[in-house]
């Protein structure tokens, strides 16, 4: 399974890359927002900047809902660098562009999936990547990991060759489950992957080991 950080922040990225486990990025309006990035031409360099410091995938998220908008921001963000992937959310015309990059060579991340049904039609147009939001499933009483199983199942029964992306992570239980469940691709802040590293009975037996060199060390002279 890959790793894909959540994340616009530059830092972040880079930490996520030092620790030699990073497989890409996502990002989605909201995320550039909060970094502050506005307008087109700092959106375009930051999207830039990213692909300097990842060689694996980056998703970049197009504005418009309407067809030729999607096709028009696509393709300026695809002549970024080659490992953009244009995301795009699901609705109609969504589909429709994703059809139009899949036949064009542009690889895609179909956004905001909350139902197998909306999964299939993406895999059916051609979608590189799709990302269920298993947090915001749970928001709403529903199962995100439930819905993870359902699609991984329905793709390995029809021989589709979309990515299953588990996004909008919230824990590094999520993590866990996303990967049981059948997910190619993690996304998630940072921190919920630093998460995976922790247990109390490493911490102790570390400790435990650490002492027990020091003492023989110390019986020896
Ligand atoms: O990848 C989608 C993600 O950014 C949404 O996360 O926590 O806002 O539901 P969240």
């Amino acid at each position: 399974m890959k790793f894909f950080v959540d994340t616009a922040n530059l830092d972040q990225i880079s930490e996520a890359k030092d620790l030699g486990i990073l497989d890409g990025v996502t990002t989605n309006p909201s995320l550039m927002a909060k970094e502050g990035i506005v307008g087109r031409e700092n959106i375009l360099k930051h999207y830039k900047m990213i692909t300097e410091i990842v060689s694996g995938d980056v998703s970049a998220e197009v504005i418009s809902t309407d067809f030729d908008g999607m096709v028009r921001e696509g393709k300026e963000l695809a002549a970024i660098a080659p490992n953009i992937v244009v995301k795009v959310p699901m609705i109609k015309d969504g589909v429709k562009a994703i059809s139009w990059f899949t036949q064009n060579n542009i690889k895609t991340n179909c956004t905001l999936i909350f139902s197998a049904g909306q999964a299939l039609l993406a895999a059916k147009a051609g979608a590189t990547y799709l990302s269920p939001f298993i947090g915001r499933v749970d928001d709403t009483s529903w199962d995100g990991i439930d819905l993870i199983h359902d699609i991984a199942h329905m793709y390995q029964t029809q021989g589709f060759m979309t990515e299953i992306l588990a996004a909008s992570i919230r824990s590094p239980k999520h993590i866990v489950q996303a990967a049981q469940a059948g997910a190619d691709v993690v996304t998630c802040p940072l921190k919920s992957i630093l998460g995976l590293l922790n247990h109390p009975l490493t911490d102790i037996g570390l400790a435990k080991f650490l002492a027990d060199h020091n003492k023989a060390e110390a019986a020896v002279g």
